[in-house]
């Protein structure tokens, strides 16, 4: 049986799968039809940010132009419209990620902030001297550094479970780390650097069976397949609204009702609290008790328009055309002379990541961006993970809903020019 969450299950939800209309698709993306140093922009940074629909940016200046105001604050017109828009997109995030309960989903910042917050108020509550947070050797530093904080502060350690050289968690070496000292396994859904898809439910079945919870790291899935927290199984999952054609500083994260109601506040503030005196402070319910202060409203309602905006797209339709244009690049970049893909498990969702033979990937970025071509070069916030990889850094080509097999022609020609510059 197909798992939920991957991108065979993408593609078995939905069968036949109606083949999605990139250039109707490309028009409803304004920054598509610019040009980069005279050439077509081929965009191929998806995964460190997507490009935006005129469908949010129009969301974002009618809010600005003619709904502007503070919410859950005022009795006037302007202020229970706003209210009421950003209250929408809240159900937009608990109808994306089929959560239970509308008020376990809680607007952050983005996919960091979420794991700070998980980190910061789980960690005060269920975590203590000795006990295990176990992560894997492809996450993000979003997803490592907010549990060295908390490690540092109580006492606990972080066990790291590794990947295979396909890039592949290793599910027996994972396995075996888990123990009655684990609190917590925090993982990324889809690495950002590799395109792993982990196998979200399995993991959280041993995890359960070890009796600790699961934090996922989901900014690098969202875009690519459906988010299905009950399916998947999990105790938290965070996303990102940039990563997902919405604005930037807007994310969410959702956790089950009986565990955040239990987790106390991290950030003190208007709209978390419930009764202030100087003796002492009463909190709000929930979402409010983790929404401290005035939120960013307009990137809320703006990730509302993004999540209505993929769902009329469909996920079994960018899936499929995700895995067309990523089986079409990998077989490409296999004839560019000198150059070896980082990341080939089985099932990956759109990320090309790749070396090139005696040329530093940032040379690879200029070179392409000379041919209009956006790639990103470097780490990928994936310190650890290069290690492991054994290279400092590699240049990354990321694909979304709106790219087509013309730019991967443009990419790889591209990549033939870095290969003639640089010898
Ligand atoms: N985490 C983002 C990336 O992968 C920024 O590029």
């Amino acid at each position: 049986m197909a798992m939920v969450g991957t991108r065979e299950d993408a593609r078995a939800d939905a069968r036949p799968v109606a083949a999605l209309d990139v250039e109707r698709v490309r028009a409803d993306f304004p920054i598509l039809s610019r040009t980069v140093r005279g050439k077509p922009l081929v965009y191929l940074d998806n995964a460190a940010t997507t490009q935006k629909p005129r469908a949010v940016i129009d969301t974002l200046r009618r809010y600005y132009e003619d709904g502007n105001a503070n919410i859950h604050r005022g009795v006037h017109l302007l202020s229970q419209t706003a209210t009421e828009q950003y209250e929408r997109a809240r159900r937009g995030v608990q109808r994306l990620l089929n959560a239970p309960h509308l008020h376990e989903v809680i607007f952050t910042r983005g996919t960091t902030e979420a794991v700070n917050l998980v980190a910061a108020s789980f960690g005060r509550r269920f975590v203590g001297q000795g006990d295990e947070i176990v992560l894997t050797e492809m996450e993000h530093h979003s997803n490592i550094v907010p549990w060295q904080m908390l490690c540092e502060q109580v006492g606990a350690r972080i066990r790291v479970a590794p990947i295979d050289d396909r890039g592949a968690l290793r599910m027996d070496a994972f396995e075996a780390l888990l123990n009655e000292r684990t609190r917590l396994v925090s993982v990324v859904h889809v690495s950002n650097a590799l395109g792993t898809v982990n196998s979200i439910g399995r993991i959280c079945e041993l995890a359960h069976a070890a009796g600790a919870k699961v934090m996922v790291d989901g900014a690098q899935a969202a875009p690519h397949l459906r988010p299905d927290v009950r399916a998947l199984g999990c105790d938290f999952y965070a996303l990102s609204g940039h990563k997902l054609f919405g604005p930037t500083g807007i994310g969410a994260l959702w956790g089950r009702e009986e565990l955040l109601d239990q987790m106390p506040p991290w950030q003190g503030g208007g709209d978390m609290i419930e009764q202030v005196s100087f003796e002492r402070t009463t909190y709000n319910t929930l979402p409010a008790k983790f929404e401290a202060g005035t939120p960013h409203i307009a990137g809320a309602i703006g990730l509302g328009a993004a999540i209505d905006y993929v769902e009329s797209i469909g996920y079994p339709a960018i899936a499929a055309h995700e895995q067309d244009l990523i089986d079409y690049a990998t077989a490409a970049i296999g004839d560019v002379p000198g150059v070896r893909i980082t990341g080939t498990a089985p099932g990956k969702a759109s990320v090309l990541s790749f070396v090139m033979e005696s040329v530093h990937p940032h040379d690879i970025g200029t070179i392409l961006d000379s041919e209009g071509v956006a790639v990103r070069t470097g780490h990928h916030c994936c310190q650890p993970l290069m290690r492991r990889l054994g290279v400092p850094a590699t240049a990354r080509a990321s694909f979304a809903l709106y790219n087509t097999r013309v730019e991967v022609d443009a990419f790889i020609r591209a990549l033939g020019k870095v290969r003639e510059v640089m010898g």
